[in-house]
This record gives structure tokens, sequence and C-alpha cells, in this order.
């Protein structure tokens, strides 16, 4: 991995291995020789050609190519809705988080700390329930009641015959999952690769009574739509903004680090963060952890191939002004240079081989630190604006509220020298891609 002119240099795995995955640790050794040995000889040529040669991602090109099998896709949906990886293990026996669902989450407390609820899985009853109030959405056993129907958005639970809550568990679904609202806010049909953004992951965990003070005060400081994936694993608290998981499939990088492929990040949150079982291994962030049997590797295809059919929601109109985003559009790829680092389709010249250090694109570089790359991905642009689900905020950790604070960023960062109708036209046009 090499620094280029403020860019860098993707390094190409020397075999299609999935180092995340369990190994024989001599096998890996041999791999990251090989790829150092790639490396040095990059740096010996340093060429823009240089960087083109190593690209692509092997996996992730043979993946994104070509029609995707439906039967392999609705494998991947099912994974991504409802599979656990085993992690009951952690979030009951470790956290026990059954035992605080049962005693005091009602329907309007999981609601309110933003967990959403599948409309589609509730029977006519229960409809008619909730609608003429005769089921009490401030009861703990009505969530019961709803996890027992698989109806509560990326939370696994299993009731015994008595009605008690005995497992619970989470899926992807959790963060990157949310719903239309078409039957009351919070509940509707799924929409499966939004990203939850009233979420409030933090406070969530912090409900468990397996932590620590310290520990709790950390977890409560996030707030909604936000995580820290690398909390547990480096100590230090940076939460960034759930990103979406659509829109992937023609992005060679993903993370707002740009680290890896989609694959590589599924194994990483499944065992790491979901506490899945199985084995992830990267030397380049010194994380190993191994929690057996392993549930993960066999499912990491199926549920690649279900993400990368998840399009980008079109833009609803009515949401924003359509002349003034045609406008826009023109001063995104020309006065603005937006389109020098959001480049092609997917709006990003991360396919280019593109990072950048996190002065060159103003940002607070401490999250990238923790990262493989230590740098920042041009973020594909997708789904900006499609309220009330996606409103922002935007960048790795949302210091951006809204997409004027997005435009107020770069004018001075790269010296842009527009008017406040052409600053206007620009947020117009990023409320359509
Ligand atoms: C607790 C919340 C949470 C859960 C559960 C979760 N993720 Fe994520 N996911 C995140 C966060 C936060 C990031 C951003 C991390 C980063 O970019 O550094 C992310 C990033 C991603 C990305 C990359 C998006 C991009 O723009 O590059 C994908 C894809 C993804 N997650 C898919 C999944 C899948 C599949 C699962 C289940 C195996 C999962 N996630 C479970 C929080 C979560
Ligand atoms: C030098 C390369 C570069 C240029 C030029 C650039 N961007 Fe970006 N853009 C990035 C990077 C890198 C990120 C990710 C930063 C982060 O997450 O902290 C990003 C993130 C964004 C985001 C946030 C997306 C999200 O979902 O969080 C928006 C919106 C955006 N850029 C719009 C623009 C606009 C509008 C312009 C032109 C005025 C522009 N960018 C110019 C590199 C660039």
């Amino acid at each position: 991995m090499q620094r280029n002119k403020g860019s860098f240099i993707l390094v190409k795995r020397a075999a299609p291995v999935r180092r995340w995955t369990s190994r024989p640790s001599l096998w890996r050794r041999a791999n990251v020789l090989a790829a150092m040995a790639v490396s040095i000889h990059l740096a010996a040529c340093d060429q823009p050609e240089a960087s083109r040669a190593v690209e692509p991602a092997v996996d992730h090109a043979l993946a994104s190519r070509g029609p995707q099998n439906p039967a392999v896709v609705a494998e991947g949906k099912t994974i991504f809705r409802f599979d656990t990886f085993g992690d009951q293990t952690f979030w009951t026996d470790t956290l026990r988080m059954h035992e605080v669902i049962r005693t005091s989450v009602s329907p309007n407390t999981a609601l309110g700390v933003g967990l959403k609820v599948d409309a589609e899985a509730l029977p006519p009853s229960v409809v008619a329930g909730i609608q003429d109030k005769s089921i009490s959405l401030d009861a703990p056993a009505t969530t019961v009641a709803l996890l027992k129907l698989g109806a509560v958005v990326g939370v696994v639970g299993e009731v015994d015959a008595s009605n008690t809550l005995t497992r619970v568990g989470i899926t992807c679904a959790l963060c990157h999952s949310t719903v239309d609202n078409s039957f009351a806010a919070g509940i509707g049909s799924r929409l499966d690769g939004w990203p939850n953004r009233d979420l409030n992951v933090g406070a969530i965990v912090a409900l468990s009574p397996a932590l620590t003070p310290a520990q709790k005060a950390v977890y409560n400081s996030w707030g909604p739509g936000k995580y820290d994936p690398r909390f547990n694993i480096d100590g230090k608290n940076i939460p960034v903004v759930l990103p979406p998981a659509f829109g992937l499939r023609h992005v060679k990088r993903e993370l707002y680090t740009g680290d890896d492929v989609v694959s590589y990040w599924n194994a990483y949150v499944a065992i790491t963060q979901m506490h899945g079982h199985g084995h992830f291994v990267d030397a380049r962030i010194g994380v190993d952890k191994n929690n057996p049997p392993d549930l993960v590797s066999s499912k990491l295809d199926p549920l690649r191939e279900y993400q990368f059919s998840l399009e980008k929601p079109a833009p609803v109109e009515g949401t924003f002004d359509a002349h003034a985003a045609q406008r826009g559009r023109a001063v995104f790829n020309g006065p603005a240079r937006c389109a020098s680092c959001h480049l092609g389709d997917v709006l990003t010249d991360v396919n280019a081989g593109r990072l950048h250090d996190a002065a060159e694109v103003g940002q607070d570089p401490v999250y990238a630190q923790r990262s493989v790359t230590k740098m920042y991905r041009t973020t594909p642009l997708r789904g900006l604006w499609h309220p009330p689900q996606l409103t922002g905020p935007y960048f790795h950790d949302g210091n951006a509220a809204t997409l004027e604070a997005v435009v107020n960023h770069y004018v001075p960062l790269l010296g842009l020298r527009l008017t406040t109708q052409q600053q206007a036209d620009l947020v117009e046009y990023l409320k359509t891609l």
C-alpha cells in the first residue's frame, strides 16, 4: 500500500484468498508476504499505471458482473433479515437483553429508541387490536408477542410456550433496514439496505444490566443513527453515521475508509460486532477473534448477492426542485469540481484506486487512523435525500447536518467561487442522487 500524490494504491491480494475467514496462519503469513512483495514492486514503479495494474479486487469484480441468481439473492435476503450467526450467546447470555426486554421494553419504548416494526409480519387480528387499542403498545408483553411474530426489524427472539422471552439476538437488518411508516410511525413495510437513522444503538446496548457505568456512558453518548464499530476493539469512541447497504454493487471498496470488499466487512461486523460465531482475522488492524463454530463463512456469498441486489431509492417527486436540480447537475460537474472525486455512475473515485487524506477533504483524521487505509473513500453518493427516513447527517461522523452544510463545507475547502443561486441549485441536485 503506497501513498501516491495524495492518493492511495490498493494492493491486490496475491491470490483470491479471504484473509478474514479461518485459514492456517502459515498460509496467511505467506499471503501477507506476497502482498508486501507486490507493494515493494509498486514502490519502484510508483506510476498511476501501476495502480491500475493492481486493480480490481478479484472477488468483487466477479460478483458484480452479469445477472444475479434469484435463488441466491433470496437466500441472502433471509440471512440479512433473520440470521443472527448465533449471536444470542452474546445478546442473551452475556448482555442479558432478554431480561430487560421482557420486563421493561414496551413497543412504545422500542419505537422511541428507533426500533422498527414490520407491518407485513402482523396477522390481521394484531393489526385490528393495535388499531382499536385492545392491544397495548405500552406493555412489554406486546413486545414479546411482536418478537414471537418476527416483526421487530433486526431483532430475533425465541419465546417459549408460556410466552416468556428466552433468547434474543440481532441481525444485519437492525442497523441497515428501516420501514416505510405505511401503518404508523415506525411501523410499515421493510426497506432493506436503508440505514436506520432513528436507531439509537448505543442507548439500546446501554440497557444491558451487564455493563459498567463507564461503558454505559460511552454507549449513551452516541445518539441516534450512529455506531462505533471499533469501540470494542481499540477502546476509542468515535461513532460514525450508519451508512446505507444499498447501491454498492459497482463500488469496489467499502467503508468510509475503503478498507476492503463487502464480504470482508460483513464478516468483520458479524463476528466482532454482532458477536456471531466465526473466525475473523485481519493482521492489518490487529484483530483475531475466534468464536467457534463457524456460522458465518458459508453465508457471505448469498449475503453479498442480496446487498448487491439492493438499488438506491429513486428520488421522490415533490421533495426537491427539479429545475434547480437540473442546473445543479451542471454546477456539480463544472465549477464546483465535485465530479473530480465523485466520478462516474457510482460517483466515487475509489474504483479508480484513489483514497484521500483527511486534510484533502477537510475531515477529522481520527476515525481514519483506526482503519486499514488511514484515509477516506470518496463516498458513493446515493439516497442522500429521502425524507423522512434519509435526511442526513452527512460525512462519516455526521459533521454536516444538512446538504446545505455539505456545500458550505466544500466552498472554502476547494476555494470555489459559486453564487448563492449555484449553491442552492447544487443542494437540489444532491437531493436527486
Ligand atoms: C450495530 C449496527 C450495525 C450492524 C448490526 C451492522 N452494521 Fe453494517 N455498518 C455499520 C456501520 C456503523 C458501518 C460504517 C463503518 C465504516 O464505514 O467505517 C457499516 C458499514 C456497512 C457497509 C459498508 C457501507 C459502505 O458505504 O461502504 C455494509 C455493506 C454493511 N455495513 C453491511 C452490513 C451487513 C451485511 C451486516 C450484517 C452482517 C451489518 N452491516 C451489520 C453498522 C452496522
Ligand atoms: C477531493 C475529493 C472530493 C471532492 C472534490 C469532493 N468530495 Fe465529496 N466526498 C469526498 C470524500 C473523501 C468524502 C467522505 C468524507 C467523510 O465521510 O468524512 C465525501 C463525502 C461527500 C458527501 C457525504 C455523503 C454521505 O452520505 O455522507 C457529500 C454529500 C459530498 N461529498 C458531496 C460533494 C460535493 C457537493 C462536492 C463538490 C462541491 C464534493 N463532494 C467534492 C471527496 C470529495
